[in-house]
């Protein structure tokens, strides 16, 4: 399933790189606690860091160079934290950048993609929605995917602008975000959709908004959980898997490029946990330039 099987990079030797070394997750924004909340339930003695580009999102509104600088700057930062493995938790960022990411970084990764294979397998109708960023939609990787599994499944694709946005400042159920969110789906239903694929690791948090919409007229398809298998499959075929501690692995570290007040927030009501976000600044070619234009 859709865990974006191909991502996983099995020609990388890793000598001595130690099994408690963490896996880095990493996100344009909070989307990624879907993937790493996933992760916990799977690999639950993995050490985890998260990184958060909340400074910059949404990736989906960006040109697609700025998104690949922006995923290779994090992806180099967590390495040198001691990453062991490093999820792309992002499919915008999958979408643009994983081959260049892959190129460059010398630990495997793991990129996600939305779950069209899954989609296509199960819809009884025949027709799906799927919801996603503009650029994942207008993608190479995306378009692909869709050829190899679209013959007999009709794929109505909306892009889901303003939702990121909305699930970055905590917003999971105002009256506007349900009525952008109808906007979005009425259609699909009126088209016969079955099902509905999340093509964005933001839009789980969106769940119980899209059900009160939806009721039980469509299943929705969620891939962290196929996410975090193909992590343990990855860490497994390096060798490089955890193995239970008497101590139990230590809470995830997050870390943001903004301010953090968000991530704390989803992670308190996610995770269940009081966690601490530390700022970061991870400067990349695009940012650099960015602050050093005049105001
Ligand atoms: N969570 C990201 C994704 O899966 C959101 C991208 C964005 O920041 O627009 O695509």
């Amino acid at each position: 399933m859709p865990a974006e099987s191909p991502c996983s990079n099995a020609s990388i030797a890793l000598p001595g790189v130690a099994s408690r070394a963490p896996v880095g997750i990493f996100d344009s924004g909070l989307g990624g606690l879907s993937v790493l909340r996933a992760v916990r339930a799977q690999l639950p003695d993995e050490a985890l860091l998260y990184v958060a580009d909340s400074l910059y999102a949404p990736y989906g509104e960006r040109d697609d160079d700025f998104i690949a600088d922006r995923t290779l700057a994090i992806g180099e930062w967590l390495a040198r934290q001691g990453a062991k493995a490093l999820i792309v938790a992002c499919n915008t960022a999958t979408a643009q950048s994983i081959a260049l990411v892959r190129e460059k970084l010398s630990i495997p990764l793991v990129g996600v993609e939305p779950g069209i294979k899954p989609a296509a397998l199960q819809s009884k109708t025949r027709v799906a929605g799927v919801l996603a960023t503009q650029v994942t939609l207008r993608s190479a990787r995306f378009q692909a995917l869709l050829e190899r599994y679209a013959a007999d499944c009709r794929f109505i694709c909306q892009p889901g602008h303003g939702l990121v946005q909305a699930v970055e400042r905590c917003d999971v159920g105002s009256t506007e975000l349900r009525a952008l969110l109808a906007s979005y789906l009425e259609p699909m239903l009126a088209a016969g959709a079955d099902t509905l694929v999340l093509g964005c690791t933001h839009y789980p948090f969106l769940d119980a908004a899209i059900r009160d919409i939806v009721g039980d007229r469509m299943a929705l398809i969620d891939t962290s959980v196929a996410i975090a298998r193909q992590l343990e499959r990855v860490l497994e075929q390096h060798g490089v898997r955890a193995t239970p501690e008497t101590a139990g692995a230590p809470p995830p570290r997050f870390y943001s490029t903004d301010n953090g007040t968000h991530l704390r927030q989803l992670v308190a009501t996610l995770l269940n946990m009081d966690a601490q976000v530390e700022r970061v600044l991870i400067p990349s070619r695009r940012t650099a330039a960015l602050s050093s234009q005049p105001a």
